[in-house]
């Protein structure tokens, strides 16, 4: 039997203000994102901005349903969203932020399974890491270069055939 372990990195800032410009202002982005949130079941409101290469801002927030999985991620709206009309506009990063009424949040949210599921597959689409800012509001920031840090074991389409 042998024991693997697995090492993933990324950087913590202690606020908004330790990030270069360019990165400080998709937060803003992603917390001007939260205004399209749809979550009256939650009341947790999640937005996400994407920075593409030309420069263009596109916005997500999480759409709630009645019918609860129905409902997507803020992060997958926007990435879907990309994918449908900017495809060819490489994203360079994204950024995700996080405020419900209900209690404080002093961590930055992290995307789900299938959100980083989803990013991996528009990296590989593009042939480019994106770069994944997640920002708490008056709190730390973490960054890291690329999906896998945070999704080392995701599936991929090497796998689909014999190797
Ligand atoms: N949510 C997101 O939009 N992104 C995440 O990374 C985590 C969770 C949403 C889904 C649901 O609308 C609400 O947050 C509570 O889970």
């Amino acid at each position: 039997m042998i024991t693997h372990e697995i090492k993933i990195a990324f950087e913590e800032y202690s606020s908004l203000k330790e990030l270069s410009k360019i990165d400080r202002l998709l937060c803003h982005e992603a917390v001007k994102a939260m205004e399209g949130s749809h979550s009256p079941y939650s009341k947790f409101r999640v937005g996400a901005a994407l920075r593409l290469e030309r420069g263009t801002i596109l916005y997500g927030s999480n759409q709630e349903n009645v019918a609860y999985p129905s409902g997507l991620c803020a992060e997958r709206v926007a990435l879907f969203y990309w994918g449908a009309n900017y495809n060819n506009d490489p994203i360079e990063a994204i950024a995700i932020t996080a405020h419900t009424a209900d209690f404080a949040i002093s961590k930055p949210i992290t995307p789900c399974g299938s959100c980083l599921q989803v990013l991996a597959e528009y990296e590989k689409k593009q042939d480019k890491k994106i770069r994944i800012i997640l920002y708490c509001i008056d709190g730390p920031v973490w960054i890291t270069q690329g999906v896998d840090n945070f999704l080392p074991f995701l599936f991929f389409e090497e796998r689909l055939a014999e190797h």
